[in-house]
């Protein structure tokens, strides 16, 4: 949501150097202003959604983004009554606060992980292949338990159907242990924020989270559970899941 204003603006300032292009700029300033309403609205939406940290660097990102709009706002009314060299100063004073503004936003994305996907390594960690994760006895039917597969925590469910289900612990919005979650509806719900992800391939069917869960393919030998990370084509077939290999066993 940011590219169009920002894009526009940056192009704003570059025609503002180039001879004979001033009323485009003043169209790109319009357009940058019209695009940060949008813009602006998601943010907050965002922002609600963090811990107090992140909340405290959300404001100043969002005031050093207001302070942006308005020096564009005073530059295009400039730009509208033919002043454009007075127009243009003032956006580069918005250009350089909406930059200070870009800034604070890579620190609360890059450093505090806003909105990051905190299940991203599990693949990595877990690697290809069926891994062993415990026996059936050690996991209740119909409650979550935590389990491990390797170095990843998971979380398993034996439904009373006799399925096993196993999805990464860790979620993925912020990290919170979806062992302590509540399963309904074969779905299991994050207990930090309310995130909902289908047991059956990790799919986040409520936010926040907006990264999918890792979710594991099982199989039960004897009555050894065996765990395998899904991939996309794991969720495909109907037909594989009823040939005996998959969730159910
Ligand atoms: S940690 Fe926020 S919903 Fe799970």
């Amino acid at each position: 949501m940011v590219q169009l204003p920002l894009g526009s603006w940056m192009s704003a300032a570059v025609l503002d150097f180039v001879p004979g292009r001033q009323r485009a700029a003043r169209t790109l300033v319009g357009v940058g202003l019209v695009a940060a309403l949008p813009a602006a609205a998601v943010g907050w939406t965002d922002w609600a959604e963090l811990r107090r940290p992140q909340m405290r660097v959300g404001l100043v990102h969002a005031a050093s983004n207001a302070v942006g709009v308005a020096f564009y706002g005073v530059s295009f009314a400039a730009r509208a009554r033919g002043r454009f060299a007075r127009g243009r100063l003032w956006g580069l004073a918005g250009l350089a606060a909406v930059s200070v503004g870009g800034a604070v936003g890579g620190h609360m994305a890059f450093r505090q992980a806003s909105g990051a996907n905190h299940a991203e390594h599990v693949a990595e960690l877990v690697g290809d292949g069926w891994h062993p994760l415990g026996d059936l006895a050690d996991f209740p039917v119909g409650a979550p338990a935590r389990g491990r597969l390797g170095d990843v925590s998971v979380v398993v469910v034996r439904e009373s159907s006799g399925t096993v289900r196993v999805l990464a612990d860790r979620c993925s919005h912020m990290g919170g242990p979806l062992s302590e979650g509540e399963v309904a509806e074969g779905c299991i719900r994050c207990p930090w924020h309310g995130s909902t992800f289908r047991l059956s391939d990790g799919w986040n069917t409520a936010g926040p989270a907006t990264a999918a869960q890792p979710a594991f393919t099982t199989r039960i030998t004897g009555t050894l559970i065996e765990a395998r990370l899904q991939h996309l084509s794991d969720k495909v077939p109907p037909t594989a899941a009823a040939s005996g290999e998959g969730n159910g066993w």
